[in-house]
């Protein structure tokens, strides 16, 4: 795992989940079979009373135009109507498997998250007749936030409209940059014309929030294009921009080039890209946006919630469907097989769960994975996990927090009584939180691969 290399090397630097995945298995499959077949586990509180888990749905879906060269997310590009029928008849066959569970308890779904792969890529008719079919066993009426992930070239209007109509509230579009010459050298599928076209009808239909994916260094990026590209953003006055720092994680098309001809990435260095990062964040401080988080800033937080993050961050359940998506409920982590014909045959041949792997976390990975996830925001408040862990996370970790307020990349802040309540991050520890975090790790985990 890359962490203070000054050079970006492949390998996973973005941390979304603990323990790793590399060290979830087929063996743990019963625990999210008995977990399922069981009702939800109730969130304890300090006062002996119990809280009902909010419980979220992710859908994969898993097509693209084209695969970007630096992507490493489980897509598809050669895929026919036919076969793109398949998989939305598998996901709505999944979903009314799952919705059969115990563990659902009738509780009402709090968010949604269609994610890719590209979303946006199926077509008008396929997305109607998705969410018609998905919602004759399950409703989002109650969700507070509907995502939908959106690859700009693959937009029409009617398309944009279709989305409010069928209820999205927050449309997330990945811009990545708007030179047309680095977005082709990436291998993205859109131009920045597209870019500008889908805007106009993405306003049109007043979503009630928008946000735009850039990257921090991609192929060929330099100071004076990063700085157009958080001009062009600010231009287009989305609710939320959402940064990535450029990783290279192993399967990527760019990795494996690096792996077999061993030589330097083409990728500017980390230094460099969390530079660009602490430009575009200071950028928009200044016409009003505030950081949410370590790849976030919003124009207004009171209008802005992030439900699924904020959620997954505070230990929600979350449903996770379609091919290789993760998942967790009443305490246990799952994944869904990787392989398309796995996938398919479970749900239509077999009519069972197409799940693959699994890990059961001990109270103290679940206090962890917590923990290096809220650290994201920017701060931890100490008492949030005294009540639901019983862990003074100050004193536990001190001498791991003692280097970071050292090295100028958190701060111990202290109440009246000289007790620590909340751990806050410098920008500079915010710009770098995914390295701080593997310290954090039992020591077993650190080091292994981690995906
Ligand atoms: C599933 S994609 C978003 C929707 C759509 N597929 C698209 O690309 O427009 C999620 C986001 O992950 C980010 N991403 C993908 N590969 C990355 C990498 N190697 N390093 C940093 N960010 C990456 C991109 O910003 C992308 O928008
Ligand atoms: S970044 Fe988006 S469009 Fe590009 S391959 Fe990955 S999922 Fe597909």
């Amino acid at each position: 795992m890359s962490t203070e290399a000054a050079k970006t090397e492949v390998g996973s630097y973005f941390i979304s989940n603990y323990p790793p995945f590399s060290q979830w298995s087929g063996d743990a499959l019963a625990h999210i079979q008995n977990a399922m077949a069981n009702p939800p586990r109730k969130q304890l509180q300090r006062d002996g009373t119990s809280l009902e888990t909010p419980l979220g749905l992710y859908l994969h879906i898993p097509f693209c135009r084209k695969r970007c060269k630096f992507c490493y997310f489980k897509v598809f590009t050669q895929m026919n109507a036919e076969e793109i029928e398949r998989y939305v008849s598998a996901l709505t066959r999944e979903i009314e498997l799952v919705s059969q569970q115990p563990v659902m308890g009738g509780r009402p779904i709090r968010f949604v998250y269609f994610g890719g792969g590209t979303p946006s890529f199926l077509s008008v008719k396929q997305l109607q007749s998705l969410f018609q079919r998905l919602h004759q066993s399950i409703t989002w009426e109650q969700a507070e936030e509907v995502t939908f992930e959106c690859e700009p070239g693959t937009l029409s209007e009617s398309k944009v409209i279709a989305l409010r109509e069928l209820g999205v509230t927050r449309l997330s579009l990945g811009v990545e940059n708007f030179s047309d010459a680095i977005l082709e050298e990436n291998g993205r599928a859109h131009l920045s014309k597209e870019i500008h076209k889908a805007w106009d009808w993405i306003v049109d239909a007043d979503f009630p929030n928008v946000n735009i994916d850039l990257i921090s260094g991609m192929v060929g990026e330099n100071w004076d294009n990063w700085r157009e590209n958080v001009r062009r953003t600010l231009e287009l006055s989305p609710e939320s921009v959402t940064i990535y720092q450029m990783e290279l994680p192993f399967n990527t098309v760019y990795s494996k080039d690096l792996l077999q001809t061993q030589q330097a990435a083409p990728v500017a260095d980390w230094q460099t890209k969390r530079d660009w990062v602490r430009y575009a964040f200071e950028e928009f401080q200044d016409t009003g946006y505030k950081v949410s988080s370590a790849y976030t800033v919003v124009k207004d937080p009171s209008k802005v919630s992030f439900s699924y993050r904020d959620n997954l961050w505070r230990g929600s359940d979350l449903i996770a469907t379609g091919i290789a998506s993760f998942g967790h409920l009443s305490g246990v982590h799952y994944q869904n097989v990787p392989e398309w014909n796995q996938y398919l045959e479970a749900l239509l041949d077999e009519d069972r769960l197409p799940i693959g792997r699994a890990f059961v976390p001990t109270a103290d990975q679940s206090l962890i994975r917590e923990m290096i996830l809220q650290l994201k925001r920017g701060y931890l408040e100490t008492e949030y996990f005294q009540t639901k862990f019983e862990t003074d996370i100050a004193d536990r970790w001190k001498d791991v927090w003692a280097g970071y307020v050292r090295d100028g990349f958190a701060e111990m802040k202290v109440d009246s009584n000289g007790h620590c309540n909340r751990i806050e991050l410098s920008m500079d520890g915010l710009l770098r939180v995914d390295a701080l975090l593997p310290s954090f790790f039992e020591p077993q985990f650190r080091g292994v691969r981690y995906t």
